[in-house]
């Protein structure tokens, strides 16, 4: 048996991260993932690069880590609303400030895809989509018929990405998605625990897909990450999220069904 973690967005939340270590190598787990999105929202960018790098895990570069690593002048993640990029602004200014040059480097260097084949399963890893790595995949807007199409063109069976901040999969024999969440902040359920993803293999062969998927909901120490977040004066509208699992922020981005789960 195989068995993958996958973290989706860090957004600089390295207690969260660090927790995700420990609980995926509790379980046995074989390699972790990472897809994308070190920074932003949290604090101490620099303490999640250091976790990411000392415990090995491979990373897919999010659009995030492409703009920090060169020092563009915004994130890319694609908020249109006015008040969204006015706080992911917020966020980018303080992570590019405070990322150290030799992460920034590193973060130029990942791959924006890999490529893994698994017991005879292709596994496609991206960031939000394999054609756009700031493309939104929701559930609630994508359709099986695209999933599909992408699969078929990537030459691939399963494609894993992140970017909404969502965990959510869809199986369409003989191909899935998977968004495997982000640990980065809760996922507007009103709850303050994050989300990463296990994969483990329970055969062989294609059809149907020889796997797994569970989705692990994760506690940390969420009132250690505001007192960071206090003292490094982030905004309290993100604090309020960390307390709350409620997202303040970000939410103009987010489709009619995705935005009735949540309270705002
Ligand atoms: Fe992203």
């Amino acid at each position: 048996m195989t068995r993958l973690a996958f973290f989706g967005g860090i957004y600089n939340n390295h207690l969260a991260l660090a927790a995700a270590i420990a609980d995926a190598r509790s379980r046995g787990v074989d390699a972790m993932w990472c897809l994308g999105d070190l920074g932003a929202f949290g604090p101490h960018p620099d303490r999640t690069c250091e976790l990411i790098r000392e415990n090995g895990i491979s990373v897919v570069q999010g659009n995030y880590d492409h703009s920090i690593g060169h020092g563009l002048n915004d994130c890319q993640c694609g908020y249109t609303d006015p008040r969204d990029n006015r706080f992911a602004q917020l966020s980018y200014d303080y992570t590019l400030d405070h990322t150290h040059d030799e992460h920034r480097a590193w973060m130029r260097s990942l791959p924006a895809q890999q490529r893994l084949e698994i017991d005879g399963v292709r596994l496609l890893l991206c960031h939000g989509s394999p054609r756009r790595t700031n493309e939104f995949l929701w559930e609630s807007t994508t359709s099986t018929q695209f999933l599909a199409k992408l699969c078929g063109d990537c030459e691939c069976d399963v494609i894993l990405g992140t970017h909404t901040g969502q965990h959510w999969a869809r199986s369409f024999d003989p191909f899935a998605f998977i968004n495997v969440g982000v640990l980065g902040r809760p996922e507007n359920d009103g709850t303050t625990n994050v989300w990463y993803t296990l994969l483990r293999t329970v055969g062989t062969g294609r059809s149907p897909l020889p796997w797994e998927v569970e989705f692990v909901p994760l506690a940390y120490d969420h009132e250690r990450l505001v007192r960071e977040m206090r003292d490094e004066r982030l905004p309290e509208e993100f604090i309020e999220t960390i307390l709350t699992g409620w997202w303040t922020t970000c939410l103009e981005v987010l489709p009619s069904k995705e935005r009735r789960r949540g309270r705002w």
